[in-house]
Protein backbone atom coordinates (compact mmCIF):
# COMPACT_ATOMS: atom_id res chain seq x y z
CA UNK A 1 0.00 0.00 0.00
CA UNK A 2 2.55 2.18 0.58
CA UNK A 3 4.38 2.67 -2.57
CA UNK A 4 0.98 3.20 -4.55
CA UNK A 5 0.33 6.25 -2.18
CA UNK A 6 3.97 7.37 -3.17
CA UNK A 7 3.36 7.19 -7.05
CA UNK A 8 1.02 10.66 -6.96
CA UNK A 9 3.47 11.93 -4.84
CA UNK A 10 6.28 11.20 -7.43
CA UNK A 11 3.69 12.40 -10.17
CA UNK A 12 3.82 16.36 -8.35
CA UNK A 13 7.39 15.84 -7.94
CA UNK A 14 8.25 15.42 -11.42
CA UNK A 15 5.45 18.41 -12.94
CA UNK A 16 7.04 20.71 -10.15
CA UNK A 17 9.71 19.91 -11.51
CA UNK A 18 9.34 20.27 -15.23
CA UNK A 19 7.30 23.36 -14.46
CA UNK A 20 10.14 24.93 -13.03
CA UNK A 21 12.38 24.13 -16.26
CA UNK A 22 9.80 25.45 -18.61
CA UNK A 23 9.52 28.64 -16.73
CA UNK A 24 13.07 29.20 -16.75
CA UNK A 25 13.05 28.18 -20.68
CA UNK A 26 10.61 30.90 -21.08
CA UNK A 27 12.34 33.76 -19.01
CA UNK A 28 15.24 32.89 -20.99
CA UNK A 29 13.11 34.50 -23.80
CA UNK A 30 12.71 37.42 -21.78
CA UNK A 31 16.04 37.73 -21.13
CA UNK A 32 17.17 37.76 -24.41
CA UNK A 33 14.88 39.50 -25.57
CA UNK A 34 14.77 42.28 -22.91
CA UNK A 35 17.85 42.26 -20.62
CA UNK A 36 20.80 40.82 -22.27
CA UNK A 37 21.64 43.96 -24.23
CA UNK A 38 22.60 45.93 -21.00
CA UNK A 39 23.48 43.17 -18.30
CA UNK A 40 25.14 40.65 -21.26
CA UNK A 41 24.71 37.13 -22.19
CA UNK A 42 25.42 35.42 -18.54
CA UNK A 43 24.37 38.56 -16.71
CA UNK A 44 27.89 39.46 -15.48
CA UNK A 45 28.24 42.45 -17.48
CA UNK A 46 28.54 45.66 -15.24
CA UNK A 47 29.64 48.73 -17.70
CA UNK A 48 25.72 49.88 -18.53
CA UNK A 49 24.14 48.09 -15.64
CA UNK A 50 24.65 46.18 -12.30
CA UNK A 51 25.69 42.12 -12.64
CA UNK A 52 22.48 40.17 -12.01
CA UNK A 53 24.51 37.15 -12.29
CA UNK A 54 24.63 35.10 -9.24
CA UNK A 55 21.43 36.93 -7.54
CA UNK A 56 18.50 34.25 -6.72
CA UNK A 57 15.27 34.24 -8.51
CA UNK A 58 14.04 35.54 -5.48
CA UNK A 59 16.59 38.56 -4.88
CA UNK A 60 15.44 39.44 -8.91
CA UNK A 61 11.90 39.30 -8.47
CA UNK A 62 12.61 41.45 -5.10
CA UNK A 63 14.53 43.94 -7.24
CA UNK A 64 12.07 44.27 -9.90
CA UNK A 65 9.08 44.44 -7.80
CA UNK A 66 10.92 47.33 -6.23
CA UNK A 67 11.79 49.23 -9.19
CA UNK A 68 8.28 49.02 -10.63
CA UNK A 69 7.07 50.22 -7.19
CA UNK A 70 10.09 52.77 -7.36
CA UNK A 71 11.19 51.62 -4.05
CA UNK A 72 14.21 49.89 -4.66
CA UNK A 73 17.54 51.40 -6.75
CA UNK A 74 20.85 53.34 -7.34
CA UNK A 75 21.76 56.30 -9.50
CA UNK A 76 20.60 54.41 -12.72
CA UNK A 77 16.94 53.11 -12.03
CA UNK A 78 15.16 55.14 -14.47
CA UNK A 79 16.00 52.71 -16.76
CA UNK A 80 14.96 49.75 -14.71
CA UNK A 81 12.15 51.53 -13.71
CA UNK A 82 10.71 52.07 -17.28
CA UNK A 83 11.59 48.31 -17.58
CA UNK A 84 9.67 46.81 -15.16
CA UNK A 85 6.72 48.81 -15.78
CA UNK A 86 6.34 47.13 -18.82
CA UNK A 87 6.61 43.80 -17.66
CA UNK A 88 3.65 41.35 -15.81
CA UNK A 89 4.00 39.37 -12.84
CA UNK A 90 4.75 35.99 -14.38
CA UNK A 91 6.91 37.55 -16.62
CA UNK A 92 9.40 38.82 -14.14
CA UNK A 93 8.79 35.48 -12.38
CA UNK A 94 10.06 33.21 -15.41
CA UNK A 95 13.14 36.15 -16.15
CA UNK A 96 13.84 35.43 -12.51
CA UNK A 97 13.99 31.90 -12.89
CA UNK A 98 16.31 31.96 -15.59
CA UNK A 99 18.81 34.42 -14.20
CA UNK A 100 18.62 31.91 -10.89
CA UNK A 101 20.17 29.59 -13.57
CA UNK A 102 23.09 31.90 -14.70
C1 LIG B 1 19.05 49.73 -21.04
C2 LIG B 1 19.89 48.87 -20.21
C3 LIG B 1 19.22 47.84 -19.32
C4 LIG B 1 18.36 46.84 -19.71
C5 LIG B 1 17.81 46.55 -21.10
C6 LIG B 1 18.07 46.07 -18.50
N1 LIG B 1 18.75 46.59 -17.43
FE1 LIG B 1 18.71 45.91 -15.51
N2 LIG B 1 19.89 47.42 -14.93
C7 LIG B 1 20.35 48.44 -15.74
C8 LIG B 1 20.99 49.47 -14.93
C9 LIG B 1 21.59 50.77 -15.45
C10 LIG B 1 20.90 49.03 -13.60
C11 LIG B 1 21.35 49.76 -12.33
C12 LIG B 1 20.13 50.61 -11.92
C13 LIG B 1 20.26 51.28 -10.57
O1 LIG B 1 21.07 52.21 -10.44
O2 LIG B 1 19.50 50.87 -9.66
C14 LIG B 1 20.21 47.74 -13.63
C15 LIG B 1 19.94 46.98 -12.51
C16 LIG B 1 19.24 45.79 -12.51
C17 LIG B 1 18.98 44.99 -11.35
C18 LIG B 1 19.40 45.29 -9.93
C19 LIG B 1 20.67 44.58 -9.60
C20 LIG B 1 21.09 44.82 -8.18
O3 LIG B 1 21.95 44.08 -7.71
O4 LIG B 1 20.55 45.73 -7.53
C21 LIG B 1 18.26 43.91 -11.75
C22 LIG B 1 17.74 42.77 -10.90
C23 LIG B 1 18.09 44.04 -13.18
N3 LIG B 1 18.70 45.19 -13.62
C24 LIG B 1 17.42 43.13 -13.95
C25 LIG B 1 17.11 43.33 -15.30
C26 LIG B 1 16.25 42.46 -16.06
C27 LIG B 1 15.57 41.21 -15.51
C28 LIG B 1 16.18 42.98 -17.31
C29 LIG B 1 15.34 42.48 -18.45
C30 LIG B 1 13.92 42.36 -18.21
C31 LIG B 1 17.02 44.18 -17.34
N4 LIG B 1 17.55 44.35 -16.09
C32 LIG B 1 17.24 44.98 -18.45
C33 LIG B 1 20.25 48.49 -17.13
C34 LIG B 1 19.45 47.68 -17.89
Amino acid sequence: MKRIASIPALALAMTLALAATALADDGQAVYAAKCQSCHGADGSKSLMSKPVKGLKAEALVAAMKGYKAKTYGGSKKATMENLAAQMSDEDIKAVAAYVGTL
